[in-house]
């Protein structure tokens, strides 16, 4: 006969149970080890290690890694007890469309698509849920919230406050300042994608000027130089530009010229939409060469005129321009394109283009009164009219009178001589 004194020995969550076998006389006759293994319950909830806050660079591409996440379960390892799936359970601002997505096993937080855009929202808070059972209904969850900070590239093109500007100056006397222009700059304040580079390009042929940037206030500074004799000069007419600062982007990599100038019609019969208007790609400073492991995008595109290829950098419009619209300063339609590298975190680059649209006669002309009253003693209508297209498909026009429904005997005879935009006609 054998007896079983036990003795209980519990290793971890096992429990090792020693039979002793022993033979009348008391002599042992064998050692019997049992496992017992004691069942896990799912009875512990995953715990969130806490993550510092993120920050992300706007206009990153979708895929860019943006934090991880990573929570403990207390219940057995390699068991569906402490296998944890993470889901985005709230985006705060909701915003336009979820920006960023989780990956289910890992808790790797990426970017959805390049939409970012530190102008509009700079900051989002992230509810994360970590559950257990990877994620099956009746596991235990937790949550986690994460912040991601929305961080400034250099995407919004530098405005002046006015367009012109005049002022006077005392003869006899330099060494001044002359007036300051205020550069409006929507990039994050007091960096350098806020800073604005003044520049004088027309009118200051003897450098009677200087311009500088005040780094408090982001306003060019005019300074004048020279001692102006007041005959000799009595008007002088500056042309300028502002730049945003910054531009300095991927490891060495920048837009040169920082603004290109590309041409396109306004005419609706001309294939625009199919071909490339142009290609901007930033070079690499140190080989001279097309910049590498670098992806371009676009950046500010106030009428959402553009698509730029990824990795070309070739540039294309998906709408026939209008010369005419509000979003173009003098036929001249801004935007900007950035070059951001493959690094994490990535860096930009921005540069500018500059889209001439070429007038089409897509306006009809106008007259701006249809009906005029005359006196007896005074027989004369003047009939002006206006175009919005720019000039030969503008102004001059020629006038005729509709025999069809004119009654009286009428002549037309055009008039030249009145200081008026558009020449005038007399009957
Ligand atoms: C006890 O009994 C067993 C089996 O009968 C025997 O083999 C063993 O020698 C005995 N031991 C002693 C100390 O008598
Ligand atoms: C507008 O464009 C025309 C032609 O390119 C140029 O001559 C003129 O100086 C420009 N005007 C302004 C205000 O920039």
């Amino acid at each position: 006969m054998m007896s079983f004194p036990a003795n209980l020995l519990v290793v971890y969550l096992a429990m090792m149970l020693t039979g002793v076998a022993r033979f009348r006389n008391g002599t042992v006759a064998e050692r019997i080890e049992l496992m017992i293994e004691v069942e896990d319950e799912n009875d512990n909830p995953p715990v969130f290690v806490p993550v510092p806050a993120a920050r992300v660079i706007e206009s990153s591409p979708a895929g860019t890694l943006v934090a991880q996440l990573n929570a403990t379960d207390a219940d057995k390892i390699n068991t569906l007890h402490s296998k944890i799936a993470y889901s985005i359970i709230k985006q705060e601002p909701i915003d336009s469309s979820n920006h960023f997505y989780i990956e289910r096993g890992t808790g790797l937080i990426y970017v959805t698509d390049a939409t970012l855009d530190r102008e509009r929202v700079s900051f989002y808070s992230l509810t994360i849920e970590g559950a257990d059972m990877d994620g099956a209904p009746g596991g235990n969850t937790a949550t986690a919230t994460v912040n991601i900070e929305v961080t400034d590239i250099n995407d919004n093109i530098p405005t002046l406050e006015e367009d012109e500007y005049s002022c006077s100056i005392v003869e006899n006397v330099a060494h001044i300042e002359v007036i300051r222009l205020k550069a409006l700059d929507l990039d994050e304040e007091n960096t350098e994608n806020w800073l604005a580079v003044f520049d004088i390009i027309t009118g200051n042929d003897d450098n009677i000027f200087s311009i500088k940037t005040d780094p408090v206030t982001n306003e060019g500074i005019l300074w004048l130089e020279k001692v102006v004799m007041r005959l000799a000069s009595p008007a002088v007419g500056l042309g300028g530009t502002t730049e945003g600062g910054g531009g300095l982007g991927p490891e060495g990599a920048a837009f040169t010229p920082k603004v290109k100038s590309l041409q396109v019609s306004e005419n609706p019969d001309s294939d625009i939409l199919a071909e490339v208007i142009g290609i901007y790609s930033a070079t690499d400073e140190d080989s001279g060469k097309p910049a590498e492991n670098v992806q371009y995008a676009k950046g500010e595109d106030k009428d959402n005129w553009l698509n730029v290829d990824p990795v070309t950098a070739e540039i294309r419009i998906n709408k026939v321009p209008d010369r005419e619209s509000p979003f173009l300063n003098n036929g001249t339609y801004y935007a900007t394109i950035l070059c951001l590298s493959h690094d994490v975190p990535s860096k930009t680059a921005t540069g500018t283009i500059a889209i001439h649209v070429a007038d089409a006669n897509d306006n009809c002309p106008t007259l701006p009164k249809n009906l005029e009253d005359i006196c007896s003693n005074n027989q004369v209508v003047i009939v002006t009219a206006t175009d919005n297209d720019a000039e030969p498909n503008g102004g001059p026009f020629l006038f005729s009178i509709v025999p069809k429904e004119t009654t009286g005997l009428w002549g037309l005879e055009p008039r030249t001589d009145l200081d008026l935009e558009d020449p005038q006609f007399e009957f």
